[in-house]
């Protein structure tokens, strides 16, 4: 690909996680348990939105696709972490490694278009409920899932035709559990400068433009409710957008800190932490926060299980 006359890597070695070999077994199951949640948890959304009619409504429809991107989210690093952990030489040849970056960059970015357009979901319901429908038609519904997918797969693919371009000579040691962007480019032989221009101009753009949206719906919600204060509306909003806050917080906190604010000294222990609290946390805990304390969702698992009886009510 460069042209170059070098020993060219064809596999690296994922170091994975910082653990002793006795804990190996125990933080095993313990993933394979969050993984398993969070296939499982993911599908039953999807399944609950695609067979009630009831959930057939713009937030529901974004609930969804957040669990499709979720699912993969975690489908990207977990069963190689899970296979890696288990095996004595944790390596990932040179296309899986940049295949695996893709769709991590892929899903990542999805994932934040989407807690964007669920948040300008919940500012029209809130700010305009009489004009909610007409405004979140579902021509708007439609643009605001296939305008990020277009975007990611352009930003995904840039970040990986950019990376191929680079060479890695001799160290192929990664000292983390996926083939992380900024890690493959600590390794590269090559210049990386245009990598790390691209990465922080185009990538701080993808992470800070979708953060500063979801902040001013907020904003514009929170001001909308102290202007007719009233225990019901406050208690509304704390109870659709409370819990969408705590994921975005969680989310964008580990991501900003992460890449917009690299630590000085080279902590890979912090690092590994941090990335395993949106690679694995956050995708688990979605389905959860979102939907499965919401009482619609709960009618609909009623429905759709117990189709017979039509007032179920569910234990928790
Ligand atoms: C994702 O969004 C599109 C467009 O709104 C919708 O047609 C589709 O059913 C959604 N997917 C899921 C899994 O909910």
């Amino acid at each position: 690909m460069t042209g170059k006359n070098q020993t060219v890597v064809s596999e690296f070695l994922l170091l994975g996680l910082p653990i002793e070999s006795e804990q190996q077994n125990l933080l095993y199951a313990l993933f394979l348990t969050m993984y398993v949640t969070t296939v499982l948890g993911n599908l039953l959304i999807i399944l609950l939105i695609c067979l009630d009619s009831h959930l057939h409504t713009s937030m529901y429809l974004f609930l969804g696709n957040l669990s499709f991107s979720d699912l993969c989210f975690s489908s990207v690093t977990m069963p190689k972490l899970l296979q890696n952990m288990q095996s004595e030489f944790p390596s990932i040849p040179y296309a899986g490694c940049l295949t695996q970056m893709y769709f991590f960059l892929l899903f990542a970015d999805l994932e934040s278009f989407l807690l964007v357009a669920m948040a300008y979901d919940r500012y029209v319901a809130i700010c305009f409920p009489l004009h909610y429908t007409t405004i979140m038609s579902p021509k708007l519904c439609l643009s605001l899932v296939v305008l990020p997918w277009v975007l990611t797969t352009f930003h995904a693919m840039l970040h990986t035709l950019l990376m191929a371009r680079l060479s890695f000579c001799v160290d192929n040691v990664i000292p983390h559990f996926f083939c992380d962007m900024s890690a493959l480019l600590k390794l590269s032989c090559s210049d990386t400068r245009v990598n790390e221009l691209v990465i922080f101009v185009i990538g701080g753009l993808i992470i800070i433009i979708p953060f500063l949206l979801i902040i001013m719906s907020y904003a514009q919600i929170i001001s909308s409710i102290l202007k007719v204060p009233s225990a019901r509306a406050i208690c509304k909003v704390f109870s659709t957008c409370g819990s969408h806050l705590s994921v975005v917080s969680l989310f964008y906190g580990t991501i900003i800190g992460l890449y917009l604010c690299p630590s000085a000294s080279n902590s890979t222990v912090k690092e590994t932490v941090m990335s395993m609290m949106y690679t694995v946390v956050t995708p688990m805990l979605n389905p959860f926060i979102y939907s499965l304390r919401n009482r619609d969702m709960k009618g609909a698992l009623g429905r759709v299980f117990c189709k017979k009886k039509i007032h179920f009510s569910l234990p928790w």
